[in-house]
Formats: structure tokens, sequence, C-alpha cells
């Protein structure tokens, strides 16, 4: 994990923006691919902020995180086009294929599922996205072979 220091030479350079606590979280998981365990005290103090305000911060953005990633990242939308064409039941297949909850990572440390709010694709619902990928017309079977691509 990255010292003190480490932490604070990511987050410094944007000391002087107007409010910095965001994109300080993002250059972290940009430099480390998750918010290392001990920024959270750094930001705090830097920023006059309680530690869990910024816990808080960091848990309500659903794009940070504090744990790793799978080598993928399978992003299945939740939201109401792609609930209205069977978004949910693909959902609750594909995890319990996986073997995972949400932002939960197979055991093999192939793919994480994480839920996204929207893909910009809702007349191609169900949809999700792979990797930066987005897959539109979903079913399991189709889910089934994205994700024999990523695990072979
Ligand atoms: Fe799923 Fe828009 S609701 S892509």
């Amino acid at each position: 994990a990255p010292s003190t220091e480490e932490i604070r030479e990511v987050v410094m350079p944007l000391a002087g923006l107007e409010g910095p606590l965001l994109p300080m979280l993002h250059a972290l998981q940009d430099t480390y691919g998750l918010i290392p365990e001990g920024a959270v005290p750094v930001l705090a103090d830097l920023l006059n902020l309680g530690r869990a305000e910024v816990h808080g911060v960091i848990s309500f953005y659903h794009d940070f995180r504090d744990h790793p990633t799978g080598r993928h990242v399978l992003k299945i939308c939740r939201a109401e086009a792609c609930q209205s064409m069977g978004g949910n039941a693909l959902a609750a297949a594909t995890l319990k294929k996986l073997g995972v909850d949400w932002h939960g990572t197979t055991a093999d440390g192939a793919v994480t599922v994480e839920p996204i709010y929207c893909l910009g694709l809702c007349a191609c619902a169900p949809a999700a996205m792979l990797d930066g990928r987005v897959v539109g017309r979903l079913d399991e079977d189709r889910m089934g072979k994205l994700l024999a691509e990523v695990r072979a």
C-alpha cells in the first residue's frame, strides 16, 4: 500500500481547486486503481473534513472503490428501460452464475460485477458494459458468451 507521503504527492497538486475532494479521489483511483487504505485520514486532514465524511463520499460514488477489482469489470445496467426488458432477471442470473453479489469479484479474480444506471443504450435494452465496451440486447446466452471470452 502507498505511504502517507506518496498519497500526499498524488493529491497535493489539486489542493488549490475549489471542491478538491472529488478530483483528489479520481487522481488516487487513476494512480492506484482504487482508493488506498491510508487515503481517508490524509484527505480528512488536508481538507479539514471528518473521516466519516470522506468515507461517505467514497461510498456514495459507485465509481470509487477501496478494494481491488478483478481483471475485467462488468457493469450491468439497472435503470428503468433495461429493467423493463428483463434486466433484473439477467442480472440475477449473471450474479448467480458467477457466484458473486453486486460489487463482488469472482473467485478466480477474473470479473467484478458492478451496477450502473443507464448506459445510454436504452433502445437496445438490456445493456451492460464489459471493460468499457457497451453491449446491448443481452440475454443469458449472449452474456454467457461475453463472460466466457474474458474468463478463458
Ligand atoms: Fe439501461 Fe438506459 S436504462 S441503458
